[in-house]
């Protein structure tokens, strides 16, 4: 059930462990370490089958490169899941994330990792009492915490490049977003967005999580069925991955896409579509990168606040050199950003492109 999955994919190795006692799949998949340790988050999901959480763990760690690539980052790419029958609570968690720390170490730090869906700053604490690989601890441990408000000042960064683009200013007074999810990354995103003067309506599956960022800030609630519809200006997608398919790119009523949400494009297609459709695309690997950059700053290379914030605020360039060059070479904007990836890779390593 492995095999087809592991032939037909371009990253250079995959990792699998089965924890009998938890009956949990662990997958780390390494996608590439030409430019460092392969790093990448831990994903705690119930999958339908174990083949399903390595496919997911490969096509994240596949994600990661690009991000770490653009984002100049010391690492390549890598993800793990856990692919558990339930999400696990107290004791068996604890032993659950103490057994992946061993396989972690035992990689000798080829894989370095950091909290994701289902995992948080808490847990790497548990991760790291085997492994020194563990990222994204918790500040009583040592870590810098949780890398959600460094996201979404990076999100508000690529979304005012993407505004400035389209209308010719990147002041977001009066532009109307629609936030699609109001969890860490989403919350903070609509406080930057309304002090920033913009009209924000936020949706969340989690009702009193939506109410409680909209009592807080003025934004307004709206339905989540009617998010990706709603007209707006931006539609910020920070809630589920694959989101962006045929059916709901024909949906949207916005000029411009600009989220956290990993891997919004349900298929390589969906870049095409949404260029057709006249809608601008801030590539998710390049616009969500904040998390990372917390991580790199601030417990791997030890950087000062303010020049993690020029690094933040480089997304919302970086954003601006993609959409001009998707403009120029009539390509999508992800064509372009993973263009500019590979080209960072190369600038990294000094070598070329292996074929795979
Ligand atoms: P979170 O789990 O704190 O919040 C997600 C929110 O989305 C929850 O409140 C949930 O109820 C809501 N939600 C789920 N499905 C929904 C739907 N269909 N409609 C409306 N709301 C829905 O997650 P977090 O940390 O805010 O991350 C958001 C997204 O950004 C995720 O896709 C994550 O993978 C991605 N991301 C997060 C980073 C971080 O630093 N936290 C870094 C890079 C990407």
């Amino acid at each position: 059930m492995f095999d087809d999955l592991i032939r037909s994919w371009d990253g250079e190795a995959v990792v699998m462990h089965y924890d009998a006692p938890g009956a949990t799949w662990m997958f780390i998949a390494l996608h590439s370490t030409r430019g460092g340790a392969a790093g990448g988050g831990t994903r705690m999901k119930v999958y339908p089958s174990p083949a399903d959480g390595l496919a997911d763990a490969m096509r994240l760690a596949g994600a990661m490169t690009l991000k770490m690539a653009v984002a100049r980052g010391p690492n390549g790419g890598g993800k793990a899941v856990l692919a558990v029958p339930r999400i696990p609570q107290g004791a068996e968690r604890r032993r659950l994330l103490l057994a992946y720390g061993d396989l972690v170490e035992s990689l000798h730090g080829a894989f370095r990792t950091a909290p994701d869906v289902n995992t948080d700053d808490r847990d790497m604490d548990v991760v790291s009492e085997r492994t020194r690989h563990a990222y994204g601890r918790s500040d009583a441990h040592g870590g810098a915490g949780s890398t959600a408000p460094d996201t979404a000042v990076g999100v508000f960064h690529g979304m005012r490049a993407g505004v400035a683009h389209v209308f010719g200013t990147e002041d977001l007074h009066g532009r109307r977003v629609v936030v699609q999810g109001a969890g860490g990354v989403g919350g903070e995103l609509v406080r930057l967005l309304t002090e920033a003067g913009a009209e924000v309506a936020v949706a969340d599956l989690d009702a009193d999580r939506a109410s409680a960022i909209a009592v807080s800030t003025g934004a307004l609630v709206i339905h989540p069925a009617a998010a990706l519809s709603e007209p707006c200006d931006v539609f910020a997608p920070c809630a589920l991955g694959g989101i962006l398919n045929e059916k709901s790119i024909s949906s949207l009523r916005c000029r411009i896409v600009a989220g956290a949400a990993n891997n919004q494009l349900a298929t390589p297609e969906d870049a095409d579509r949404l260029k057709d459709a006249g809608v601008l695309y801030a590539p998710d690997f390049v616009i969500n990168a904040g998390g990372v950059l917390h991580v790199v700053a601030l417990e791997m290379q030890g950087w000062s606040r303010s020049r993690l914030g020029d690094e933040l605020a480089g997304i919302g360039r970086t954003l601006t050199e993609i959409f001009r060059t998707a403009d120029a070479e009539r390509i999508t904007t992800e064509a372009a950003a993973e263009r500019l990836a590979r080209r960072r890779i190369r600038e990294a390593t000094g070598e070329p492109e292996p074929v795979r």
